[in-house]
């Protein structure tokens, strides 16, 4: 299991089937799941509400939990969250994911002053309450976490922050797809993401973070980074997942797109047979996520000074060396994100070898590294000694 990820403790089911008032076997949970799964996907499926809920709290909740971790670790390990008391806004809070998920990711330092939960559905906010209170009482979140206060409002209606007041971390978890999905080619669906996000950043402390989270899947996660360049071009900053205020080098092809895709994250062993009965994966865990800013602070700014890059896909061992694709301020010039590492000069150095390195792991490369660097077609060839991983 990769460090920074908490596994999900098995005490949350009990406190999942609590909250939603009956417990569910696994044969019924997996016709839910394969339905509402259908539903996720746009296909015009009938399903009860009640069972639309019970595959919500007892399967995605479980799964979509850890999905928020990466970008609450970044602003942590940059200690780019306000120190103090912390109001949380969860955007299409459904029943809690994102907004619980980003309480467990906090470091035990961290203090929450309010959590604030909205959705235009009530019965999914109800849950919600009783979910919070289960993990806090079960000591799955911290005896100090505030219950959380909720309200049903229609995200896609202009306007509907309005009541909303300020806060320091706002989430909106798997919500924007919901109601941008139906808007046609990406360009639209971009446009579409961009308008509630522009919303959703006048809820956003002077110095607090918009956090996104969308499906890792090619037209969302394209989708979700043409909104990046919108709101980049309209003077947002763009604090993570990018080191660079650059063109996303992804959205040149129709091929590449920009998602998180952790494969040794396999769902809780209770959900796995669920899974697999749905037709469903269990293995890897996949989204991509935008965390905004106003006030201009970025990882980046809190990496060492060599080149900041991520690595933005897994490591690909082949016969003689290692390749993975790494992004930062210097792909926009070279118009590659390869880079290579040949086994017989990472066997004789120190330090750690490409083939150990995660995706997603933030890497300082010397820029000496750069400018000595051999080029292996158009990929850059890595010496061992110009290039480490920063975090996690
Ligand atoms: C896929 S669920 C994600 C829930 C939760 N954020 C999570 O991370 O698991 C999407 C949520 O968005 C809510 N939603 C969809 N359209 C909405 C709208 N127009 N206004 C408010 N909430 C909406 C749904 O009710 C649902 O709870």
């Amino acid at each position: 299991m990769t460090p920074w990820l908490k596994p999900v403790e098995p005490e949350w089911t009990a406190v999942l089937e609590r909250a939603l008032g009956r417990t569910v076997p696994p044969e019924a949970l997996a016709v839910m799941v394969a339905r509402q799964s259908r539903r996720y996907l746009g296909e015009d499926v009938a399903i009860a509400p009640a069972d639309g809920l019970a595959a919500r709290t007892m399967f995605w909740f479980p799964r979509d939990v850890l999905k928020v971790a990466r970008a609450v670790g970044e602003l942590t390990w940059a200690g780019a969250l306000p120190d103090r008391p912390l109001r949380v806004l969860d955007l299409g809070a459904g029943v809690g994911a994102t907004s619980l998920g980003a309480l467990r990711a906090l470091p035990p330092t961290a203090r929450v002053a309010s959590v604030t939960a909205v959705d235009h559905d009530p019965a999914a906010l109800a849950i919600l309450r009783r979910v919070a209170d289960g993990a806090r009482g079960a000591g799955l979140l911290p005896a100090s976490t505030p219950a959380a206060h909720t309200a049903v409002c229609d995200l896609s209606q202009p306007g509907w922050g309005d009541e909303l007041g300020l806060h320091d971390l706002v989430l909106a978890g798997l919500t924007a797809v919901e109601f941008t999905r139906a808007h046609g080619d990406e360009a639209a669906r971009g446009a579409a993401i961009a308008a509630f996000l522009r919303e959703a950043m006048r809820r956003v402390a002077d110095d607090g973070a918009l956090v996104v989270i969308e499906p890792g899947s090619r037209a969302e996660s394209r989708a979700l980074h043409v909104a990046r360049a919108i709101m980049l071009a309209e003077g947002a900053t763009v604090f993570a997942p990018c080191l660079h205020a650059l063109e996303c080098p992804m959205l040149r092809t129709t091929r590449d797109w920009c998602h998180e895709d952790l494969a040794d994250v396999a769902l809780p062993p209770w959900l796995q047979g669920v899974a697999k009965a749905a037709g469903l994966r269990w293995e890897g865990l996949t989204w991509s996520y935008l965390v905004l800013r106003r006030d201009g602070r970025t990882l980046r700014g809190a990496m060492p000074a060599e080149t900041p890059m991520r690595m933005v896909s897994q490591p690909s061992v082949t016969k003689g060396k290692t390749e993975a694709w790494w992004c930062g301020p210097i792909t926009g010039a070279r118009g590659d994100l390869r880079v290579v590492e040949l086994d017989r000069v990472a066997k004789r150095a120190a330090g750690v070898k490409l083939r150990d390195v995660a995706r997603g792991t933030l890497v300082a490369l010397e820029e000496e590294g750069i400018a000595e660097a051999e080029t292996e077609g158009k990929a850059l060839r890595l010496d061992p000694a110009r290039w480490r991983p920063v975090w996690p």
